[in-house]
């Protein structure tokens, strides 16, 4: 949560820096604001709002300097005024910051009885001050950096320009991600330097990045960048080269990201799909080579968000194709349990962003506990992806829409495919059952293609259920996460109450919650289950809802083509991200953007 820029510059940086914000706005759109080192002083512009705000506050008076930092904010400490935007200036010294500090109340505090008064609210000021404060009391800045750095206690991510130190920024970071990009070198070695909270945010400017590790903090200067571990040691970190298709970052002909990502999965699944099988053959390619599921005892799943519920859904997948327990949890839960281990688990954690705080921090903990840990993602370079023993990088692009939709059939699909690789090393999936299971993944992207030509349909039926206060979504075995994914999908998006059951629960309580013109949505299971499904959607509709099933049978309210189990998943699940868009569209929410949330939750 919450997106930082820097540019260390030969020419004006405001207009970059807002350029750099725009790309991690998915982060946080609560205020944004610039810092522009000129000459001797700091110039800082904020405004509340979406980014568009303090763009349009610039257009006529941007600041002029070769130097600067800019942030993106999702408000923790204080609400999101004016006062609390970042950058935040004390002093000498200018801040942003992305993280919570925690002992932030104490350090207060001690600058109250130090005569020092805060005009905002926020953590971030705390540091600012404290910095400001020990520059008087250190030899270098340098050493008041470190000073600050070890009295925070937290996460951060922090970019700090001062007055006085044209060509200076300093970085830091501790649980939140940053990257320091490095432009083309001059003939005298000197060159331009990003700072950004992702990769993402830096390639308008370069392709060459290193991530910065936790504890370790950087001094960015016009002819060196210095980095430094935790221990004050000067260290060297990788320099990579970002890949360009990662960077392509526009909504083409839609009207919103999320319509964009939902319409491009075809294609990312086909490109995912391509690295994980044989279609010719019928067979999985080799991946994940030194994983060896058959001396695993058990999977254990860790995800936040839409992420989860693939792990959910998945899980039942794992079970049957590999014949292994598979254990799932909110990694916010899983993380301060107190589970017992046996050391041949195999943990894999699901993030598309690869940065989710909890997500990290849990898998982190299990370092030398479990016999492997594994990781989803979307974004290979991730914090997450780099604390893991091995990766599956499920290559959907960038995903700006804050509601999750093509990453989520990414993660579903490479679950699959762990499925079928578990089941092999294993030894308990015949050829014949894993041939059949991969001819069938191999037939979602041409599915998926099918029901996106379902959208006139899903909006109609959308711009019915617009008016609802309440939707409730229920289904049985793997159409019980996907329906928690659709519920969750229309909460976030169109602000409806939603919220899903098992069906075989509904009489447990949530059919008290019916009424005369309740939406119930319910998704047919193919096969025995079916019959199940159908009485409990007789049941909501003895009692007045207003019942729409999705199903291939053609009773159903709105019909998906008849297909494999596996191939109904993903056309479910595209049912439910259109029927969230279209009913989002219809109230006129922020769909890309909704109120409240980031696309990615770096704070616990
Ligand atoms: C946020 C996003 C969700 C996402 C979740 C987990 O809540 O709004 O769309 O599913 O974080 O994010 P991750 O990047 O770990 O998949």
């Amino acid at each position: 949560m919450c997106g930082i820029v820097g540019i260390l510059g030969r020419s004006d940086v405001a207009e970059r820096l807002v350029n750099g914000l725009k790309r991690l706005e998915y982060r946080g759109y609560d205020s944004a604001g610039i810092a522009v080192v000129n000459g001797k002083s700091v110039d800082v512009r904020r405004a509340v709002g979406k980014l568009d705000n303090l763009t349009s506050a610039l257009a006529t008076d941007a600041p002029e300097g070769w130097v600067g930092i800019g942030h993106t904010r999702w408000a923790t400490h204080g609400a999101a005024t004016q006062t609390n935007a970042h950058p935040h200036k004390v002093g000498l010294v200018t801040l942003v910051h992305n993280g919570i500090i925690e002992n932030h109340a104490d350090l207060r505090s001690e600058l109250e009885t130090l005569g020092v008064h805060l005009s905002s609210e926020t953590d971030t000021e705390v540091a600012a001050a404290w910095l400001n404060h020990l520059l008087g009391r250190s030899k270098t800045l340098d050493d008041a950096f470190q000073k600050l750095l070890d009295k925070l206690v937290g996460s951060y991510a922090l970019a700090v320009v001062f007055e006085g130190y044209p060509e200076l920024i300093f970085v830091a970071r501790q649980g939140s991600p940053l990257a320091i990009g490095y432009g083309q070198p001059d003939a005298d070695g000197s060159m331009e330097v990003f700072v950004g909270s992702d990769a993402l945010a830096l390639a308008p400017f370069t392709d060459q990045v290193s991530y910065l590790e936790d504890g370790d903090w950087a001094a960015i200067h016009s002819d060196r960048v210095e980095i430094f571990n935790r221990n004050g040691a000067k260290i060297a970190r990788d320099v990579l080269t970002i890949a360009a298709q990662d960077f392509v970052v526009d909504k083409g002909p839609w009207p919103h990201y999320m319509r964009k990502e939902i319409e491009e999965q075809p294609d990312s699944l086909s490109r995912l799909l391509g690295t994980l099988v044989d279609s010719g053959a019928a067979n999985l390619k080799p991946c994940l080579e030194g994983i060896d599921f058959a001396k695993a005892d058990r999977i254990v799943l860790l995800a936040c968000g839409t992420a989860h519920y693939a792990c959910h859904l998945a899980s039942y997948w794992i079970e049957d194709i590999a014949r292994i327990p598979v254990e799932i949890d909110l990694a916010s839960e899983y993380r301060y349990r107190n589970r017992p281990l046996t050391g041949r688990e195999i943990v894999i954690a699901v993030s598309q962003s690869g940065e989710t705080a909890d997500t990290l921090s849990a898998l982190t903990a299990l370092a030398d506990q479990v016999a492997a840990r594994l990781a989803v993602v979307n974004v290979p370079t991730s914090s997450i992806a780099r604390v893991s023993d091995a990766i599956l990088n499920i290559q959907a692009g960038p995903e700006i829409g804050v509601a999750s939709t093509k990453a989520f059939t990414g993660q579903l699909m490479a679950l699959m495919a762990l499925a079928l690789k578990a089941g092999r090393d294993r030894g308990v999936l015949s050829e014949d059952r894993l041939g059949a299971l991969v001819t069938e993944l191999t037939s979602v992207p041409r599915i998926v293609g099918d029901t996106l030509r379902l959208a006139p349909e899903i909006d109609a039926l959308a711009r019915r259920l617009a008016p609802a206060s309440d939707i409730y979504f229920l289904g049985r075995d793997v159409n019980y996460p996907l329906a928690l994914e659709a519920a969750l999908k229309m909460k976030e998006i169109s602000y409806i109450h939603a919220e899903a059951y098992a069906a075989g629960e509904l009489k447990h309580g949530p059919i008290a919650l019916v009424e005369d013109g309740t939406p119930v949505i319910i998704f047919e299971n193919p096969g025995e289950l079916n019959e199940k499904t159908a009485s409990n959607a007789a049941e909501v509709a003895a009692r007045g809802a207003d019942l729409v099933t999705i199903g291939p049978s053609k009773n159903c309210a709105l019909r998906t083509t008849a297909v494999g189990p596996i191939a109904t998943t993903f056309s479910y699940a595209v049912v439910a991200q259109l029927l969230a868009y279209f009913v989002a569209v219809a109230k006129g929410t922020d769909v890309d953007q909704p109120r409240n949330l980031a696309k990615s939750v770096t704070v616990e």
